[in-house]
């Protein structure tokens, strides 16, 4: 984003509207105008000066700088100004500088990205010794990797043993992969194109029934291969058009975090940074995204998020767990993402079938990246689960009037799995040196006993 178009999104975050004031109201005209400016296409040359002589001007009266020297005389509106000098304090030669100024940016980041787009590693496999030694694969028998990506844990497993591999992954690219790796194992690996939900549909196509899988893993999260390319909108340091769809364009219901940006509420937007981001900064942010989208343009790419978001947080310098600097809209990304692809309602269900396709003594393999994922797979293996839905009320918190008697608790309590692992098990220091994205990583097993 130019250094103009992000001084005036900081300029309205201070300045949020008095909608008591209607029409009337400064900060809507404004608002107002440079909404109009940023959908006009005149191009104009028009020095920077201006541009910077009005922003301080704004910038003063959304301070109130001027309170003792300029009494308000008009009630009607925010600062006391008429509509009339409120259009001086804002030329249309400024807002369509600003509007130019903003499009060169954009054609000259998309051409950059256009370069290096295709350029993106594979995915680095976590915990690969770990899955092998809980899963155990042997000859003859049939497991599912739900989240193909890359295909290095399939690989794994497909090397360990003389098995068979049944494949899913929501992901158009990684059933692609997926059907490359299924030409150097023949008739070995089943690629399946889809999500969690919509695995029975798919498996009843292939003529595979209940209690049939000797061996189930999942490694949820992103691969690297969504992640490192910017034309998904995925990832805080590459450009693109905010999509963040695993699936890509393959179901044309699916919302893109544009589109969730530019129609949810500032009440809405608060609750998906806040739960699934643990955003401190959740209401600021959300404020700040409504006011941009209405007074300049819906917020279109990953870098128009990052320095909204930086805009919120102007003297935080954030750290990620190995002590690294991070993206201060990181955690923002994350909600989103998981948001657009219904990601931990994915996971409760995924966990649900992984309970009716597992045979007696079957194993279950999990990675998590993500605190509220772990939750889920630990309250479906150690109980605490509802109708198939993670009981959001951890038992201690249970009025001891509700959990009154011993049928109650067990109810709570029972679970079809036994963990093989006692606690969550994480990537060595090793790994994580090797592979940084793997230090959130965190692995639990478990065999089906019910
Ligand atoms: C962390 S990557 C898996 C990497 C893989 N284990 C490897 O070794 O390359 C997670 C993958 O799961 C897929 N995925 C996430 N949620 C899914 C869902 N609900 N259904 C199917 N695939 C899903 C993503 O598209 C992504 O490719």
């Amino acid at each position: 984003m130019t250094s103009q178009y992000k001084k005036f999104t900081k300029l309205i975050a201070k300045w949020p509207v008095d909608a008591s004031k209607g029409d009337r109201d400064l900060g809507k005209v404004i608002r107002d105008k440079v909404k109009v400016a940023f959908e006009a296409s005149n191009k104009q040359n028009l020095d920077s000066e201006l541009c910077n002589r009005q922003y301080n001007a704004l910038n003063k009266i959304a301070d109130n700088h001027y309170r003792d020297k300029y009494k308000r005389t008009k009630q009607s509106t925010a600062t006391g100004l008429s509509p009339e000098e409120c259009n001086v304090i804002l030329s249309n030669e400024v807002l369509t500088y600003l509007k130019e100024e903003n499009k060169g940016f954009f054609r000259k980041i998309f051409q950059r990205e256009r370069l290096h787009s295709k350029h993106y590693k594979d995915h680095t496999p976590v915990m690969l010794n770990e899955v092998i030694k809980h899963m155990k694969p042997s000859d003859n028998e049939l497991y599912i990797d739900m989240t193909f990506g890359a295909g290095g844990h399939s690989k794994k497993i497909l090397d360990s043993a003389d098995c068979k591999l049944i494949t899913l992954d929501r992901d158009p690219v990684a059933f692609e992969k997926a059907k490359e790796l299924s030409k150097l194992y023949p008739n070995r690996v089943t690629p399946l194109l889809g999500r969690f939900s919509e695995l029975p549909a798919l498996l009843k196509n292939i003529d595979v029934k209940q209690s049939s899988i000797d061996g189930i893993l999942f490694d949820f999260g992103c691969s690297s291969m969504q992640l490192d390319n910017g034309e998904r909108g995925f990832a805080v340091s590459k450009n693109g058009y905010l999509d963040m769809r695993m699936d890509a364009g393959r179901d044309p219901n699916q919302i893109t975090a544009r589109e969730v940006l530019a129609t949810a509420n500032e009440h809405e937007l608060y609750k998906i940074f806040k739960i699934y981001g643990e955003e401190k900064k959740a209401a600021k942010i959300a404020q700040t995204i409504i006011q941009a989208r209405y007074m300049i343009k819906n917020i279109d790419t990953t870098h128009e998020l990052v320095d909204i978001v930086d805009s919120c947080c102007p003297d935080e310098f954030r750290l990620d767990k190995l002590q690294r600097p991070q993206s201060n809209a990181t955690k923002v990304f994350q909600a989103l993402r998981i948001f657009v692809n219904n990601e931990l309602n994915e996971l409760n269900y995924g966990m649900v079938l992984s309970k009716y396709y597992l045979k007696l003594n079957g194993r279950l393999v999990t990675i998590c990246f993500h605190s509220l994922e772990d939750t889920i797979v630990k309250r479906h293996i150690a109980g605490n689960i509802i109708n198939e839905t993670a009981n959001p009320v951890p038992l201690r918190y249970l009025s001891p009037m509700l959990v009154q008697d011993q049928d109650t608790i067990n109810q709570f309590l029972d679970t079809p799995w036994k963990a093989i692992t006692k606690h969550v098990e994480v990537p060595s220091e090793n790994e994580v040196e090797r592979n940084p994205r793997s230090r959130s990583a965190r692995l639990r097993a478990a065999i089906k006993i019910k």
